[in-house]
C-alpha cells in the first residue's frame, strides 16, 4: 500500500478484516506500507497492521514478495505509481479519481489492458457502489423494475472549506488533485448513477465556481482536518473549483442532474441519489445507508407508495457474511465489500469492476464538464472511453 492517511486507514481496515467475514479463494498478507516520511510510515505500519514499511514506492512495487499494490495516495501520483506497478507484473487497486488528467487516465487503461491479457487485474476504487444498498439499487433497475429511466437527481454535498481560513491543502491545488469538489466527490456520483443505470453520460452543461479564492498555507497536516501554518499571514491560491453543478443526458434517453459542493453548509458527506422511471423510483442516502427506498407504480393504487426497505437480509448484496438482520452496518464496510471484489477476481482469474477502462469514462466526463463551465455552460460531449482508448 503507498500512502497511509484518510484512505490509507481505511483500506488497511478493509484488508485486515475480508478474510475473516468473507470465506474466499485466498488469503491477505499486509506485507509493506510506504510513505515519504520514514518515522511516520513506521508508526503507520504499526497501527494499521503491515508487516513492514518503506519510503521507497518504486522498490515497493518492484518486490518478488508483493502480488498487489494498492494505491492511496493523491491524484498526482496514481498515474506513475499504477503504470511502474503494472509493468511490474503487480495486481493494481488505485484510488478515484483514477487520475488527474484523461490522458493520464487513458495511459492507465491501454496499460491495463495490457496487463490484463497476462492475468494480471486493476480496478479503482469507487467504494460506493458496495454499498449493499446501492448494489440493491443497481439490481432493481437490472430487473426492470422501475421501467424505463426518466431522471436521475444525485448530489454530492459537504462543508469542510466554508471558513476561508481553512488552510489550501493538497485538495485544493490542481496539479495534485486535478481538479476540486468535481474530481474528488462529484466522481463518485457519476460513477455511482452510470453504474446503477448501466447508463452512459453522453453529454453536459456546467456551472463551477471557486468561492474562495486565496487561503491561509496549511501546516504539516494536510488532510481533511488539516490547521493553518504558523505563519498565518502567508497565502496561495485555489486553483480548483470549490463547487459543481451540471445537467447531463444519458445514452438511453435519461435527464440528469449532479450537483457537487464543499460549501453546503451543515452538510458534512451527504450523498444522495434519486432515480425515477416508467415504473417506479428508488432513492438513497448514505445518511441512512441501510436503507433503499423503493416506489413500485405497478402496486395497486390504494397501495402505493414509497416504501423503506432495510437491506440487511442474507440474500441482499454482500450482506450474508455479517450480521442477523437488522444488525445494520457503516462507512468502512463499503472498503470491506470493495477488497473482497478484488481479491475474489485476482484469486479466480476475472477481471475486477470498475475497471480503468469505467473509470476512464468518469475522467471523461470530469473532463467535458471542466470545458463546458470554461465556456459559459455550452454543451459539450462526452466520448465513450473505448473511442478514446482507440486514439
Ligand atoms: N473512496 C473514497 O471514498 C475516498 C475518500 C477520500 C479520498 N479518496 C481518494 O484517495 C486518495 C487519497 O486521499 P486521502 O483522503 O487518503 O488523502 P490523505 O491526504 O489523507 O492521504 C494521502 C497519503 O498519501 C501520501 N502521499 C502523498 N504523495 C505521496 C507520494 N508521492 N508518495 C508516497 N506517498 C504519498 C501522504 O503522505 C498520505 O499518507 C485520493 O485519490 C482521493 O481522491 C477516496
Amino acid at each position: 500500500m503507498i500512502g497511509y492517511s484518510f484512505m490509507g486507514a481505511a483500506h488497511s481496515q478493509a484488508w485486515r478484516t475480508v478474510n475473516r467475514v468473507y470465506d474466499l479463494p485466498a488469503r491477505v498478507r499486509m506485507a509493506k506500507i510506504c510513505g515519504r516520511d520514514a518515522a511516520k510510515v513506521a508508526e503507520a505500519a504499526d497501527r494499521l497492521g503491515w508487516d513492514a514499511h518503506t519510503t521507497d514506492w518504486r522498490a515497493l512495487v518492484n518486490s518478488d514478495d508483493i502480488d498487489v499494490v494498492d494505491i492511496c495516495t493523491p491524484g498526482d501520483s496514481h498515474a506513475e505509481i499504477a503504470l511502474a506497478a503494472l509493468a511490474a507484473g503487480k495486481h493494481v487497486i488505485c484510488e478515484k479519481p483514477l487520475a488527474n488528467t484523461v490522458d493520464e487516465a487513458r495511459a492507465m487503461t491501454a496499460a491495463a489492458a495490457t496487463a490484463a491479457a497476462a492475468g494480471v487485474r486493476s480496478m479503482c476504487g469507487f467504494n460506493y457502489r458496495r454499498v449493499p444498498a446501492v448494489a440493491l439499487m443497481r439490481q432493481l433497475v437490472a430487473e426492470g423494475r422501475l421501467g424505463t429511466i426518466r431522471h436521475v437527481r444525485a448530489t454530492y454535498l459537504q462543508d469542510w472549506i466554508v471558513d476561508p481560513q481553512f488552510p489550501l491543502v493538497w485538495r485544493l491545488e490542481k496539479d495534485k488533485a486535478g481538479s476540486g469538489a468535481l474530481g474528488d466527490i462529484g466522481a463518485h456520483i457519476i460513477d455511482l448513477t452510470q453504474y446503477v443505470t448501466g447508463q452512459r453520460i453522453t453529454g453536459v452543461s456546467a456551472v463551477t465556481e471557486t468561492f474562495v479564492k486565496e487561503r491561509p498555507l496549511p501546516g504539516a497536516s494536510s488532510g481533511l482536518a488539516a490547521e493553518v501554518d504558523g505563519d498565518a499571514t502567508a497565502t496561495g491560491t485555489v486553483t480548483v473549483d470549490d463547487a459543481a453543478i451540471f445537467v447531463a443526458r444519458l445514452d438511453d434517453g435519461a435527464l440528469a442532474t449532479y450537483e457537487a459542493t464543499r460549501f453546503a453548509t451543515g452538510r458534512k458527506n451527504a450523498l444522495r441519489v434519486e432515480i425515477n422511471g416508467s415504473l417506479g423510483s428508488v432513492v438513497f442516502d448514505l445518511e441512512r445507508l441501510n436503507e433503499l427506498e423503493f416506489y413500485d407504480a405497478t402496486r395497486p393504487t390504494a397501495e402505493q407508495g414509497f416504501a423503506r426497505i432495510l437491506v440487511t437480509e442474507a440474500e441482499h448484496p454482500y450482506m450474508a457474511a455479517w450480521w442477523p438482520p437488522g444488525h445494520i452496518i457503516g462507512y468502512e464496510h463499503s472498503f470491506t465489500h470493495e477488497m473482497r471484489d478484488f481479491v475474489e477476481a485476482v484469486a479466480t482469474g476475472v477481471d475486477p469492476t470498475p475497471s480503468f477502462a469505467d473509470a476512464l469514462q468518469v475522467q471523461l466526463v470530469l473532463d467535458a464538464v471542466t470545458r463546458s463551465a470554461e465556456c459559459g455552460s455550452q454543451w459539450t460531449d462526452v466520448e465513450p472511453a473505448l473511442a478514446a482508448l482507440a486514439v
